[in-house]
């Protein structure tokens, strides 16, 4: 008791920058009930205070506008113009990160950065060439180290540091699965208020250097352990990706539980989350009972729960008996990573902490809150649709 008081007293005295985040939802498929989400703050640059939208990505480390020069993509985003900075200094130097999603590149300018009503002197990079998804992005805000940047300036979580405008390298995240607005980001601090009443945070060490690299046991259902060795925690990324041989072994289990699950080939969206599931169940509370609690195993005595509400995304039920439930999951091919994207950081307030190299977890109140959607399809037939055409009939 004690001890939590003075923390509280510390951390209100230590400097801090909360800063609010957009949550930006797009609908790429109404039928399928497939959106593409992104987490964003605003910031201003230069002189004139250009306004810039950014995606907060933990799993990268560079600070990316686009540039007003960049011809025939970005069109339907904000474009910074250096020379309509007075403050603005172009290095002409270039330099491309490879994303997932695809290649970026441009040039290293210097201006003023805004955050809120704090200016800072910045380094960052101008997007000029794009391609793949990343060509209709709009600016990325990477807040892991800056060891692992292209720029070799500071980042700027390291420019807050370096110019005493937080106290400790490190940052939190609140984010919220509904809503534009309501999530925060909270530079050099941990915010109480977004942290369940009886919880206290929990730190794993990162085991790298240069990214939010956790080393892990596996994930579990009951007491089935699969293996797993490390996850990233990547705002970046939207859904909770999975190893494939996990993954299929875990859908296996569901399967002996009566929750039949696949996963889509085809590529929607490069963020959607691709498994689905079937439940013989048609309300709420029998969807949520049909579906087990997952675990992430950092060790024997340490798991990150994750119940259904956490990691159900929205359900349609079909008929009498049946429903049908898009996940957070996420099948992936690539390594032995499992990802901890915004459906993991959804459920679990989460301290990025450079410092120390630790990164801290405790359940959000979003975890007890988090409503599953539930909506019936609704099948017009041909009776129904002959009524409607007589009563249009009869208007006109
Ligand atoms: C920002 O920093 C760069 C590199 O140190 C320097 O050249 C530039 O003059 C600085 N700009 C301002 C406005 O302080
Ligand atoms: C398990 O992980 C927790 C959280 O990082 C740590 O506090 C604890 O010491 C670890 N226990 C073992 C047995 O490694
Ligand atoms: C779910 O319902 C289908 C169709 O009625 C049936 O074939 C299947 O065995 C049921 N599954 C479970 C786990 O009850």
């Amino acid at each position: 008791m004690i001890i939590t008081v003075l923390l509280g007293i510390l951390f209100q005295e230590a400097q801090s920058i909360r800063y609010q985040i957009q949550r930006h939802q797009t609908i790429m498929d109404p039928i399928h009930d497939i959106h593409q989400v992104e987490y964003r703050v605003q910031m201003q640059f230069g002189s004139q205070k250009q306004p810039m939208e950014l995606i907060i990505d933990t799993g990268s480390s560079d600070l990316w506008i686009p540039s007003i020069d960049a011809k025939g993509f970005l069109n339907n985003v904000n474009r910074y113009d250096c020379k309509g900075s007075s403050t603005c200094i172009n290095t002409h130097s270039s330099y491309s990160v490879f994303y997932d999603d695809g290649p970026i590149s441009g040039t290293l300018v210097w201006d003023q950065v805004w955050m809120h009503n704090i200016k800072f002197n910045q380094s960052f990079l101008l997007i000029e060439r794009a391609s793949g998804n990343m060509a209709s992005s709009g600016g990325i805000l990477g807040l892991g180290f800056n060891s692992n940047a292209a720029n070799p300036n500071p980042s700027i979580l390291e420019s807050l540091y370096q110019q005493k405008l937080i106290s400790k390298k490190y940052f939190s995240l609140y984010l919220k699965d509904e809503g534009e607005f309501g999530s925060y980001i909270l530079f050099g601090g941990i915010d109480m208020e977004f942290i369940q009443k009886d919880q206290k945070i929990s730190y794993v060490p990162l085991i790298s250097d240069t990214s939010y690299l956790m080393g892990i046991e596996g994930m579990s259902i009951d007491d089935e352990l699969f293996s797993i060795t490390t996850a990233l925690v990547d705002s970046g990324t939207s859904c909770l990706t999975v190893p494939a041989v996990a993954m299929d072994d875990m859908l296996q289990v569901f399967a002996a539980k009566g929750v039949e699950c696949s996963y889509r080939v085809e590529n929607y969206a490069p963020s959607y989350c691709t498994v689905h599931c079937f439940v013989n169940a048609t309300n709420e509370q029998g969807i949520i009972d049909s579906f087990p609690i997952i675990k992430i195993r950092v060790n024997s005595s340490f798991e990150l729960l994750l119940n259904p509400q956490d990691y159900l995304y929205s359900c349609t039920i079909l008929d009498g008996s049946q429903s049908k439930c898009n996940t957070k999951l996420e099948r992936s091919q690539s390594d032995d990573i499992l990802l901890l994207g915004d459906a993991f950081l959804h459920s679990y307030y989460t301290v990025f902490d450079q410092t120390d190299k630790q990164m801290g977890f405790a359940h959000s109140i979003n975890n007890k809150g988090l409503k599953l959607h539930v909506k019936t399809r609704h099948l017009v037939n041909f009776a129904q649709m002959l009524i409607l055409y007589i009563a249009l009939l009869l208007v006109i």
